[in-house]
């Protein structure tokens, strides 16, 4: 099954209070989820293994870490995936950046991948999947199974709010992946957004209300 981390740093905290208040404008809105979501690629990197090399200071030769080992990928779910995308990257510059697509299939409700691009070295790399919101899942579910397909075997997933049905929904089909969130709220309405939550992400941060 896999893990739920909370990142609940009285930073994070602070800023979200501020992402979920009907009066914050865009350009706010947009710099407190990029803030927040460089807080969160701290915790979300936390374990990535190091390796030793040497080093001369102007003092002495010594040795000391750097990161090691398979390169990061974010990908982001459009569109609101965007959003904490710059965030995680002022952390880790050098990480490739896939997006992937889906809308809404209106018969079947099923989500169906419209676009779908991944650095070319995409199963090489430990992928953050990028979704602001995780309501029922679907969306998550669709983009990990899509990265699954093509090989990808090391997924995380990092939201900001998360409502218990969507985590539900990820640890049931994909329990190989931990999730990482800001908060996890109360429940989904009869709308599909999370209650209290902090609104559509996406016309949040773009200005599309
Ligand atoms: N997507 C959003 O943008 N907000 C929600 O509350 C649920 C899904």
């Amino acid at each position: 099954m896999g893990k739920v981390f909370v990142c609940d740093h009285p930073l994070i905290q602070h800023k979200l209070t501020y992402i979920r208040d009907e009066r914050t404008n865009t350009k706010d809105f947009r710099e407190y989820v990029d803030e927040v979501a460089t807080l969160m690629a701290y915790e979300i990197t936390r374990n990535i293994p190091l390796e030793k090399i040497k080093v001369k200071t102007p003092v002495t030769e010594t040795e000391s870490s750097i990161i090691s080992g398979r390169m990061l990928g974010l990908i982001p779910i459009l569109r609101a995936g965007l959003g904490m995308t710059e965030g995680v990257l002022k952390l880790v510059p050098a990480a490739k950046v896939g997006h992937i697509g889906l809308y809404r299939d209106p018969e079947t409700l099923q989500p169906i991948e419209y676009y779908v691009k991944l650095p070319t070295d995409v199963q090489e790399r430990e992928l953050i999947v990028i979704d602001p919101m995780l309501a029922t899942g679907g969306s998550a579910n669709a983009a990990i199974t899509a990265l699954k397909k093509r090989d990808c075997t090391q997924i995380k997933l990092m939201c900001l709010i998360a409502a218990p049905e969507g985590i539900e929904a990820v640890q049931k089909e994909h329990p190989d992946v931990d999730i990482y969130v800001a908060a996890v709220d109360e429940y989904l309405n009869d709308h599909g957004y999370i209650v209290p939550g902090l609104g559509d992400a996406g016309d949040r941060l773009f200005g599309t209300k």
